[in-house]
């Protein structure tokens, strides 16, 4: 992670931050593409502003952010991007490890990692076991994740356990990192808007913010604009 000093508008209640943020990185492709530049560039782009924006919620005080990596429909993509992709999620794992210690962040996954190339397997283990007592901060990586196979596997799960579940409460707990609160606010860059199965259970109250900048174009002082919306919302949860 890198230090930047960004300033922290007015507007914005620290007080009132949502205390799980999702975002889904949408758009590094046409970024690039844009430019004239191969697709995992972008990919390469989008992690260098994964890394500020990271930096940024952690600075804010937002104690639970869980990004959006790589989901269970990307293996229809030529196999070099996927590899970018994956080149790019293992070299961040490997390069920034101390610094994530040093923050007392810790690092966990949603989604089959167990499927993907051994040295990122690898890689994934380790930052997990390296950073499971940290406490202050909790990093969620979707990686080879889908919200429906998600709650495929809680309810075979279940059967397989001959478990009876009497609360939506209960099922809960058989998804992925249970332990962490459901998003309250959710991002999505370049300007589609739709869910692409992203934690669809976890999301059932989810405040949704859709803006058209493409992922490694979006910088911390939208991040601040997007809580600054998030905060004039009234949340009912379904009462009056
Ligand atoms: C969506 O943009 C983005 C992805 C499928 C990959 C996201 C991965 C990263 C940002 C790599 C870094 C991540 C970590 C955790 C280190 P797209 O390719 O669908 O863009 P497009 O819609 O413009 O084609």
């Amino acid at each position: 992670m890198e230090a930047r000093k960004i300033k922290i508008s007015k507007q914005l209640d620290l007080n009132r931050l949502p205390k799980h943020i999702a975002i889904i990185m949408d758009g590094n492709g046409r970024w690039a593409t844009k430019r004239g530049l191969p697709r995992n560039m972008g990919h390469k782009a989008g992690c260098e502003n994964l890394k500020r924006i990271i930096e940024h919620i952690y600075d804010l005080g937002i104690s639970c952010a869980t990004f959006y990596t790589f989901s269970t429909e990307n293996w229809k993509r030529p196999q070099e991007e996927i590899d970018g992709i994956f080149n790019v999620v293992r070299d961040y794992l490997d390069e920034d490890g101390d610094s994530f210690v040093q923050k007392d962040a810790r690092v966990v996954v949603s989604g089959d990692y167990s499927k993907l190339p051994q040295d990122l397997v690898d890689s994934i283990s380790r930052i997990i076991q390296k950073t499971k007592n940290c406490k202050t901060f909790t990093l969620n990586l979707a990686i080879n994740y889908g919200g429906r196979d998600e709650i495929l596997r809680g309810v075979n799960s279940a059967i397989e356990n001959g478990q009876k579940l009497d609360s939506t409460a209960d099922f809960a707990k058989l998804l992925y990192n249970a332990d962490l609160p459901e998003p309250d606010f959710v991002i999505r860059t370049s300007g589609e808007m739709r869910l692409s199965n992203f934690m669809l259970w976890q999301m059932a109250y989810s405040e949704l913010y859709f803006t058209k900048i493409y992922w490694p174009s979006f910088t911390e002082k939208q991040l601040q604009k997007a809580l600054i919306d998030f905060q004039k919302r009234k949340r009912r949860f379904g009462a009056l």
